[in-house]
């Protein structure tokens, strides 16, 4: 396939959507009889056990998967990406958020550079100032300890570290070593969110950390300049050598800010703001928190996925095999969207990570040569952990629209809990949903059951389920700091895949520039009319209406 060419042109494209017609044909309920193919359909890694049976695809479809993905040429494209090669074109960029949790012997370049001993050389930072900061030597302006931490950024500086923060939190290991301190996040502008960050903190004992890959992004310099105030304020302008610390890519901007260049921790443009919790974006508030050691865990957990990802077969590469089932889903059933379903509370915050991850990477509509896309790229991603879902949006999902689900459970929870008494233990019970679920969507319920069971006739339409819904299964061992870093490096490394197959870039973000500029033109006519009373001018007659109703 020439490198210009589109994905959708290829033989192996065309093979798969004249295979979609074979496929319409037969329902999960038969599929799930074939013993042989639901053993096929399964793979493992370090005991992380992907079962995706309950896809509407057969071995057939697989293999026509994996001539896609050769067409596609996902294992060189997979191999540009660690080799440091610059896959981002549009912003001359490499991707090597892989180079944030090798290994220190390893050797990763860009623009002929090895990168590993940067990286590490911020690690060894972190690991120095969470130590000290945690023995209690770092003190404040009033010489008293720092035990609150209030991290302040906004998507990628956010959204990744607040999942591994509410999933490390309930960690018995984890929560001991995080006894009698406070990790809190603040990311909305919305002044709401400012008086939530900092509720019931003293100044005296808080350390914020501005996280910013730009240090220009509009919400988080406003935020930061907030709890600047707030530190001041209380504790006069020298304060804020002690109390506010940065991380950025732009170390000039943090100085400019005020904050001593000796307490910024940097990262680099080839580190991806969604693909950015492994730099010091997500390692330098967790370990203030929990100690670089458990963060350590971390980064190896998503290490040793990168190592499946780049060397085992894709045939039992569990990122491979979830990112080419997606596109099938997707470009092919016609499945826009997909619901992330942890049965884990652990996990709240991993929807919200992913859908970042995600529809930023993937929602794009040309090429990565700049080609208008024939076909939708991107997923929608949305998800809520079981079986709170289940009391919520999985009505539509059995008896309305066809959304295909991940199943992600635990074997050994974080948190045993058995009841005198009955008859499961609290994880069993929510077990038991996490593997009824998957079959209740493929299966369904047929109205020659609902008659058998004498359901009344009025009744049976209502109580039909069709089933022949697709969902996969993903079952992690426990869930400790390292297998949070598996979940995380096998979704990163899944939605790359999606992107390598459709031919997009997914390391940009063009699209959420044009909001931004405009924001900048309302920002300045709220300004001007505020400040020196001028009339708003300059937008359509809707958004004048609703502005001059906002400012009366
Ligand atoms: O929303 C756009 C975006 O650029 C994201 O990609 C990024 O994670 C976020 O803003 C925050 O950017 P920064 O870390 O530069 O403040």
């Amino acid at each position: 396939m020439a490198s210009s060419a589109l994905i959708c042109d290829t033989e192996q494209w065309k093979g798969l959507q004249a295979h979609v017609g074979e496929i319409q044909k037969t329902h999960l309920r038969h599929l799930m009889h074939d013993v042989e193919r639901c053993k096929a359909m399964t793979a493992e890694y370090e005991g992380i056990y992907l079962d995706y049976s309950r896809q509407r695809a057969t071995g057939e479809t697989m293999e026509k998967l994996f001539k896609l993905a050769e067409a596609a040429k996902l294992k060189e494209k997979i191999e540009k990406m660690f080799r440091g090669d610059k896959i981002n074109s549009t912003e001359n960029r490499s991707v090597l958020h892989v180079a944030l949790r090798a290994p220190r012997d390893e050797v990763i370049n860009s623009n002929r550079v090895n990168v590993v001993p940067e990286v590490w050389g911020v690690k060894d930072k972190i690991k120095q100032f969470s130590e000290t900061f945690r023995s209690g030597s770092w003190v404040g302006a009033t010489g008293k300890a720092l035990t609150n931490v209030v991290s302040v950024g906004i998507g990628g500086s956010f959204l990744g570290p607040l999942f591994v923060h509410a999933a490390l939190q309930t960690d018995p290991e984890a929560a001991e070593s995080a006894k009698g301190r406070q990790l809190r996040f603040l990311a909305n502008v919305d002044p709401v969110d400012v008086a939530r960050s900092i509720k019931d903190l003293d100044p005296e004992t808080t350390l914020v950390v501005v996280v910013s890959k730009t240090f220009t992004t509009a919400e988080t310099m406003l935020n930061a300049r907030t709890l600047k105030e707030w530190i001041v304020s209380s504790l006069g302008p020298d304060a804020v050598a002690k109390h506010m610390i940065a991380v950025s890519t732009n170390l000039e901007l943090v100085e400019k800010f005020g904050i001593d260049p000796k307490n910024a921790f940097a990262f680099w443009d080839w580190v991806g703001g969604r693909y950015s919790v492994c730099s010091a974006v997500g390692v330098l508030p967790l370990s203030l928190q929990y100690g670089f050691p458990i963060v350590q865990k971390f980064l190896e957990g998503a290490a040793s996925i990168d190592k499946h990802f780049r060397s085992s077969s894709f045939e039992k590469n569990i990122p491979v095999l979830l990112g080419l089932l997606s596109v099938w889903n997707v470009s092919f059933l016609g499945y826009p969207a997909r619901a992330i379903l942890p049965y884990s509370q652990a996990l709240e915050k991993f929807a919200p990570h992913i859908q970042q991850l995600s529809m930023e990477s993937n929602g794009k509509g040309v090429s990565i040569d700049g080609v208008q896309l024939p076909f939708e790229s991107g997923e929608i991603d949305f998800g809520e952990p079981g079986t709170n879902g289940q009391h919520s949006f999985y009505q539509l999902i059995h008896q309305g629209r066809v959304i295909p689900c991940d199943f992600i459970g635990v074997v050994k929870s974080q948190q045993p809990v058995y009841l005198k008494g009955e008859i499961v233990s609290n994880h069993d019970e929510l077990m038991s949903n996490f593997f009824a679920q998957p079959d209740a969507l493929a299966y369904g319920k047929t109205p020659e059951q609902l008659h058998s069971e004498k359901v009344p006739e009025h009744l049976i339409p209502h109580k039909t389920f069709q089933g022949n819904r697709p969902s996969l299964s993903l079952l992690l061992p426990s869930l400790s700091a390292y297998e949070i870093g598996q979940l995380l490096a096998i979704y990163e490394h899944r939605i790359a895949v999606q992107g390598f197959l459709w031919g997009i870039n997914s390391f940009d973000q063009w699209g959420v520039e044009l909001g931004k500029s405009l924001a900048s033109q309302v920002r300045k006519s709220l300004h001007a009319s505020r400040v020196e009373g001028k009339p708003v001018l300059g937008f359509n007659s809707s958004t004048t209406s609703l502005l001059t109703r906002y400012l009366a």
